[in-house]
């Protein structure tokens, strides 16, 4: 179907270049191969600034994560946005600044991006400046959960505190360590959260279902010795539409908390 995909991809947005990428882990279970391939026009020799919430992040095309960034969040980045104004923000699983520069774009006072990965801190910093905000931008590479610990113990405090990770419960199987995980980053997180202030956790895995990924959620934040309401849950946007007989295609939930 290739072809026909591409040509209609073309005719609908007018696009003239098509990359197929074959990264992900489903594709060797569906007898798929794993050929990222180009299949009209020419791949982008440089990342790409790509717009949306307001700002403009760098996405590399062909070597980044997923698709170089993350569409499917676009609607939580814009919530957490309209809760950052003026504020202080952490975007912990930070990757290209998803979060942190939708939230300065958005009138955030400072933002500080989190990530494990050196390539993609740069992609974020090259965004503030592509965005025009990179004065109120910065960065901290390394663990997440050490970062957290460290800032926790500078007495570090923001006003909105955002976390997502990478899916800690990818199988059935790797669900109770996962589930661990996730309650292990609602805790480090909400200590960080200033009084009255919002906590966003975020999780891509289908095996920790909604009710068992909130749980884990409220268990860290009591951990904590926080308390907090739900006032929003996010999903993926609609161009990620869930299949009803395919439960693995809803599997990204962004709960917002104000504690
Ligand atoms: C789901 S992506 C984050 C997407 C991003 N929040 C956005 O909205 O664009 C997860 C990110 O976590 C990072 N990561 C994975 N494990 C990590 C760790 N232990 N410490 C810090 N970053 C980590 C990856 O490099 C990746 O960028």
């Amino acid at each position: 179907m290739l072809p026909a995909l591409s040509a209609a991809a073309q005719r609908v947005t007018g696009t003239k270049t098509v990359l197929k990428n074959a990264a992900g882990r489903v594709r060797g279970l569906e007898g798929l191969d794993d050929m990222s391939t180009v299949l009209a026009g020419a791949a982008p020799d440089d990342p790409v600034a790509v717009p949306m919430n307001g700002a403009r992040y760098m996405a590399d095309l062909t070597a980044g994560q997923k698709t170089g960034i993350y569409y499917d969040q676009r609607p939580n980045h814009a919530f957490a946005a309209r809760l950052a104004q003026g504020a202080r923000v952490l975007d912990v699983f930070a990757h290209v600044g998803g979060f942190s520069l939708a939230a300065l774009a958005n009138g955030a006072d400072a933002a500080l991006a989190v990530d494990g990965s050196a390539a993609a801190l740069d992609l974020a910093q090259r965004g503030a400046a592509k965005t025009g905000v990179a004065d109120r931008f910065a960065s901290r590479m390394g663990d997440a959960f050490d970062i957290m610990a460290a800032l926790a113990d500078e007495g570090a405090r923001f006003d909105v505190v955002i976390c997502d990770p990478p899916a800690f419960a990818p199988s059935r199987k790797a669900q109770e360590a996962g589930l661990r995980a996730y309650e292990r980053v609602a805790r480090l997180a909400a200590a960080l959260v200033a009084e009255g202030g919002f906590l966003g956790l975020c999780s891509c895995s289908h095996a920790a279902d909604l009710a068992a990924f909130r749980s884990a959620s409220t268990r860290g934040i009591g951990r904590a010795r926080r308390c907090g309401e739900i006032i929003h849950t996010g999903f993926a946007g609609p161009d990620h539409p869930l299949h009803p007989h395919l439960a693995e295609t809803g599997y990204l939930k962004a709960l917002f908390f104000r504690l």
